[in-house]
């Protein structure tokens, strides 16, 4: 089907950064609100921003399942990412094979060349892009905005291999634990003596911004609920005890058994279930829905699940809420128009499922389904926030 292949295609996010929080003038400035946007750019199906390297602008994808600034080198074998590339600052330094730095999974010791000693590297597999890279971390400094001079790690990109085109540097803004290298975003918030905490804030067109070192009372209304943040293989991910849902007399509900755990991926433009609970949710899905015997409306159920479909077919509200039950004794709701989106072609308006069936053991709540919530990733207190915008 050929709409398939919108699902991927560009949305318009536009992404501030909330620095407000981050009012360096200090401690006599703390109850005025001197609200400033930081960033403002996208147009991209992930949360983006912008950072400067030596006189270079790079636009970053923040991504909560990585800790590194991934940019690509200047001499880069196989690399699809655009210009500008990596220059080492005058500053920059290597770091060394034995170092506290180079201990996290990943990790490589390196001999660039035959001149220099070995030095850390690191390697892994951007899943969004099917690309296996290999790079050489570099301490260095960065700025972002106001804040000049931030000393973080760079992961530098020399070789890559498989995968499509990154148009964009990665930001990193994954958990901070033990064996992580402390993410850019954590170095930044170190440096300015405020704790890792960061939100991302959206609204239903993606629209939205992060709040960082702090919880900006200004992106959320009424509580916000806390679960255990997992830290586990690196990412940010929580357990509900059960996802369940109700409609027309039939039950969906799926526990810790078939879902383990939400991996948070701000770096996904879509949702995941493992196998055995999407095919649940499919398949109840059409039942409930067929049984109102509106055979027009059962028909389009089934291709909601193929494709995307004509939004003037289709009415989204007749469908129930997914609600993710908590230990804590809150509820996560997500209603229909979060787990459908929308998207325009041609001056026509199509529906498309936001949730699709992973082949991995592991859920992924990505943006579409952080759309009109402010998701609250509070690395001190090791816990996960939702509350709506
Ligand atoms: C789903 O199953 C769990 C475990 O069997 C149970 O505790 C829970 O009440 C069920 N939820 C619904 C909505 O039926
Ligand atoms: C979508 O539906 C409207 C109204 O039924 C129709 O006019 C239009 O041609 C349809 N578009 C496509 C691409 O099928
Ligand atoms: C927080 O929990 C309360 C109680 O379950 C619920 O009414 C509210 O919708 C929850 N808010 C969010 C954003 O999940």
């Amino acid at each position: 089907m050929i709409y398939k292949k919108w699902t991927i295609l560009v949305f318009l996010i536009n992404c501030f950064l909330f620095v407000k929080c981050l009012d360096k003038k200090g401690i006599y400035k703390d109850n005025i609100d001197t609200s400033k946007s930081l960033v403002l750019d996208g147009k991209s199906d992930y949360l983006s921003s912008s950072i400067v390297i030596g006189f270079d602008t790079f636009n970053v994808i923040i991504d909560t399942t990585l800790n590194y600034l991934i940019v690509a080198e200047r001499k880069c074998d196989g690399c699809t990412q655009y210009p500008p590339y990596y220059r080492e600052s005058q500053v920059f330094e290597n770091i060394q094979c034995d170092s506290p730095a180079c201990h996290s999974i990943g990790n490589t010791c390196d001999k660039p060349n035959k001149y220099d000693p070995p030095t850390c590297g690191y390697e892994t597999t951007l899943q969004q892009y099917g690309a296996n890279i290999k790079t050489i971390l570099y301490r260095d400094i960065i700025s972002i905005d106001d804040f000049k001079n931030i000393p973080v790690i760079i992961a530098a990109i020399y070789e890559q291999s498989n995968g499509v085109s990154l148009n964009s540097a990665i930001l990193g803004v994954g958990p901070s634990c033990p064996t992580c290298p402390p993410s850019p975003l954590q170095s930044l918030l170190y440096t300015l003596k405020k704790p890792y905490i960061f939100g991302i804030s959206l609204d239903k067109n993606y629209f939205g911004g992060i709040s960082i070192g702090k919880i900006d009372p200004l992106l959320y209304t009424g509580v916000i609920n806390y679960t255990t943040m997992s830290k586990r293989d690196g990412v940010y991910s929580v357990s509900p005890i059960f996802v369940g849902s109700h409609w027309n007399d039939q039950l969906f509900n799926s526990t810790r058994n078939d879902i383990k755990r939400f991996i948070i991926s701000s770096s996904s433009s879509l949702s995941y279930f493992p196998s055995t609970p999407y095919k649940q949710l499919k398949q109840f899905l059409k039942n409930a829905g067929c049984k109102s015997g509106d055979l027009d409306f059962c028909s389009k159920i089934d291709s909601l699940f193929n494709s995307c479909i004509n939004a003037s077919q289709i009415s989204i509200d007749r469908f129930p809420d997914i609600d993710l039950y908590f230990e804590e004794g809150f509820i996560l709701t997500i209603p229909p128009k979060i787990y459908f989106h929308s998207i325009s072609r041609n001056n026509q308006v199509f529906i498309c499922m936001g949730i699709l069936e992973s082949t991995d053991t592991n859920a992924i709540l990505g943006i579409n389904l952080m759309r009109e919530l402010y998701t609250v990733f509070d690395n001190e207190k090791t816990l996960i926030g939702f509350s709506r915008k």
